[in-house]
């Protein structure tokens, strides 16, 4: 709402609610501007004497009318709120991510961004998929992080084709790659010291803390505007 939209109506809102509950002072008001006006005009009318009921009705009409506008305003104004974040939040991922000519930090700056990514292994002849967050670039290839008392990672040891899918609200990945489990202390700090929430729950020297790296990775970015891109690592 403008500063000139904001008086107009507040004016008008006085008016009403001053027609409605000084009815009397308000149609002296009304009547001597009206003659004022005619006078002015040199206009030689006569004024038709308004009944106090009729203005009454019609100032709290005039009120219902404006809180109707002003409810409509408000939420027109809400919904613009929100589509400016939800634009605002579009224009943040695709600045900070170009991808223009995508590499192996690119697939890693856009699952770090996505924040949840979505990772699908092969049990026997059946598709699993889960939630998955961990994402880490160390020595030059890309790790994810599970523990090996967890489904996901016996379905991994079993078959190692993996799956992952993201999207940001704009453009999606899919990886395809080969899951090969690293056991070095190194590699699963490095894990740990990017992700310290995770430090309560594993360790790098636990038996259970697995970290893998995508080896044979083909990732693809998809858009509805965009010709696909594709990525190997
Ligand atoms: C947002 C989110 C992120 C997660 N990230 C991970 C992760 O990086 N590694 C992991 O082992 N589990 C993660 N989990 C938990 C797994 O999704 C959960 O343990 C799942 O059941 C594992 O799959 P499974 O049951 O087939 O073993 C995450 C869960 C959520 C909701």
């Amino acid at each position: 709402m403008t500063i000139f939209f904001k008086i107009v109506f507040l004016i008008f809102l006085a008016v009403a609610l001053f027609g409605f509950f000084f009815t009397e002072k308000f149609l002296n008001c009304f009547h001597s501007f009206n003659s004022w006006y005619y006078k002015i005009c040199g206009i030689d009318a006569q004024f038709k004497t308004i009944s106090p009921t009729i203005t009454k009705i019609s100032c709290l009409l005039g009120f219902i009318f404006l809180c109707v506008i002003y409810v409509a305003e408000v939420k027109d104004l809400d919904k613009q709120n929100l589509n400016t974040a939800a634009e605002e939040q579009k224009t943040t991922i695709t600045e900070t991510i170009n991808l223009e000519d995508p590499d192996m930090k690119t697939v890693y700056d856009f699952l770090k961004k996505c924040q949840t990514y979505y990772l699908a292994t092969v049990e026997n002849n059946q598709p699993r998929v889960r939630p998955f967050g961990t994402i880490d670039l160390f020595e030059d290839k890309l790790y994810i992080q599970t523990g090996k008392v967890k489904n996901v990672s016996k379905q991994i040891a079993q078959n190692p084709k993996i799956e992952i899918c993201a999207f940001d609200g704009n453009t999606w990945i899919r990886i395809e790659a080969t899951a090969v489990n690293d056991d070095r202390i190194e590699a699963k700090q490095h894990m740990l010291d990017n992700y310290p929430t995770l430090q309560k729950m594993y360790k790098a020297d636990d038996n259970n803390t697995q970290v893998l790296y995508l080896k044979d990775a083909t990732a693809t970015f998809y858009s509805f505007t965009q010709e696909p891109k594709v990525v190997k690592f």
